[in-house]
């Protein structure tokens, strides 16, 4: 968004788009949103659309896209083989990104999917900054482990470190010494932080990652999917950028990259994923696997009309007039929510506002799911529908084994350039009533728990049903609505 003076001397910041389609909201009643959630098994992932009255899943192919992204979804050179579309895209990787080589994919876990495939073995060792769970499941498909070295600040919800998404160089010394070079495929750094709250990490530490990479001859991997937020965090927070354009910030991050992959669903607005390299090594090996996987190398599973889109999308996702409106957004829907006393994730990072469910229901012993259980009983009382990222996102351990989160948040996504200021205002006085009323929300427990991804498709109910204890009070205080 352009920062322009303003006349009275300080600094105005202007939205540099306006709106030219809408879509009309709903807001379920109560008793639709108490049946719509017992249905889905509370799980908001089994939600329907026309139950929800603001999405904030996720900001996963539910961005708003541009004019010329429209535009360019009416293509229509459509080629198996060799479509001009595929060279455009190529053309803005390169120039924007900076890659010679790149491939597109059906969508993030498809790139994660083949880079697992051509690196895991059994038993070695990816380490990253902080998991994602597409990422660690097909790690772990590959009978592979990951290791996560995030700094410590990020498990401190409170903490206003600015960049609770770099990994922590120390850990990463001993912990190559410790399993040894030889059991390393590569490193991975995601360009902010999905688990964690959207945190980002600071160039200085992209910059010591590489260091060490070179020092021990490891790739690195960046995974950027959302990494326009990281990228404009960097200028917002990191002494020394805040008069470096967003273009050299993403070129600078992505020139440290052996191998860069993203989900095209989230920075690029549209549906799909690339994998691009300079590396012909790579390039080559990644490119005899996608034929096998994805469609032949110039469309790679996507339409040609999203790549299309894509290749707007790659374009604009660091143009200054745009990038920061959902931040703005993020940044006041934490900052209310917290002036309430509500335990939100600090400082305001990219992808959403997320809520602490640990200390926001502190009575919920994490193997009852607290994140899970506010992620429904928020959308009960508000029709938001939120995420948990929490336990409920971590899988088993082959023997049943639990493994509980290091965090458990209830994360509100704000898709880019989706929402308005009154829909924070909502969000933040539904969480306040809530808020208030937590003593009456409890745990979860299965009833049909799947092996992988159990968030995706799993089903639970809630203890001692208090649904509908909630459900009475917010009745009798608030209405239908
Ligand atoms: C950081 C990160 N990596 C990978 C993925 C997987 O991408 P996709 O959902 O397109 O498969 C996601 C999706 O949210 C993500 O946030």
């Amino acid at each position: 968004m352009p920062v322009v003076k303003s006349s009275d001397g300080g600094s105005l910041h202007v939205d540099g788009f306006r709106i030219r389609v809408f879509e009309i909201l709903r807001l379920p009643k109560l008793s639709e949103r108490l049946e719509a959630i017992e249905r889905a098994g509370w799980n908001t992932f089994l939600l329907r659309s026309d139950e929800v009255f603001l999405d904030m899943l996720t900001d996963s192919g539910v961005n708003a896209m541009s004019n010329e992204q429209l535009q360019a979804l009416v293509n229509l050179q459509d080629a198996y083989a060799g479509s001009t579309i595929y060279y455009d895209f190529l053309r803005a990787v390169n120039e924007i990104l900076g890659f010679r080589y790149a491939y597109p994919v059906h969508q993030g876990r498809a790139a994660e999917h083949i880079l697992s495939k051509l690196f895991v073995e059994p038993g070695k060792t990816v380490i990253t900054n902080y998991h994602f769970t597409t990422t660690k499941a097909h790690v772990i498909l590959q009978k592979g482990r990951m290791e996560e070295l995030i700094v410590k600040e990020a498990f401190d919800t409170e903490s206003t470190y600015p960049f609770k998404g770099n990994m922590d160089i120390e850990k990463l010394r001993e912990t190559i010494k410790k399993i040894g070079r030889e059991n390393i495929v590569f490193i991975r750094m995601e360009a902010t932080t999905n688990l964690v709250g959207g945190q980002p990490f600071s160039l200085e530490n992209l910059r010591q990652v590489r260091q060490i990479c070179d020092e021990y001859k490891m790739p690195l991997v960046i995974d950027g999917s959302m990494i326009d937020w990281n990228v404009a965090l960097i200028k917002k927070k990191e002494p020394g950028y805040k008069n470096s354009s967003l273009a050299e910030i993403l070129r600078e991050i992505t020139s440290m990259a052996d191998i860069y992959y993203a989900s095209a669903r989230k920075a690029g607005s549209v549906r799909g994923g690339f994998i691009a390299t300079n590396n012909e090594e790579y390039a080559k090996a990644i490119s005899e696997l996608i034929p096998v996987y994805e469609g032949f190398l110039t469309y790679g599973g996507m339409s040609l009309r999203e790549l299309s889109a894509l290749a707007v999308g790659i374009r604009q996702m660091i143009d200054e007039g745009i990038i920061d409106y959902e931040l703005r957004l993020i940044e006041e829907c934490v900052e209310k929510l917290s002036a309430r006393g509500i335990p939100v994730v600090k400082p305001p990072g990219g992808l959403g506002c997320h809520i602490n469910a640990a200390k926001f229901l502190p009575h919920i012993p994490q193997k009852e799911y607290p994140a899970a259980a506010l992620a429904s009983a928020f959308y009960l009382v508000s029709g938001v529908r939120g995420m948990e990222r929490g336990s409920l996102s971590l899988d088993r351990l082959p023997d049943g084994t639990e493994i509980y989160a290091d965090l458990e948040l209830l994360r509100l996504a704000f898709p880019r350039r989706t929402y308005m200021e009154s829909h924070v205002r909502y969000i933040v006085d539904r969480a306040s009533w809530l808020y208030r009323n937590r003593d009456l929300v409890q745990g979860l427990e299965w009833v049909y728990e799947p092996k992988v991804l159990r968030f995706f498709l799993g089903r639970l109910r809630d203890k001692r049903s208090w649904g509908r204890e909630v459900a009475r009070k917010y009745l009798e205080e608030l209405g239908e609505n």
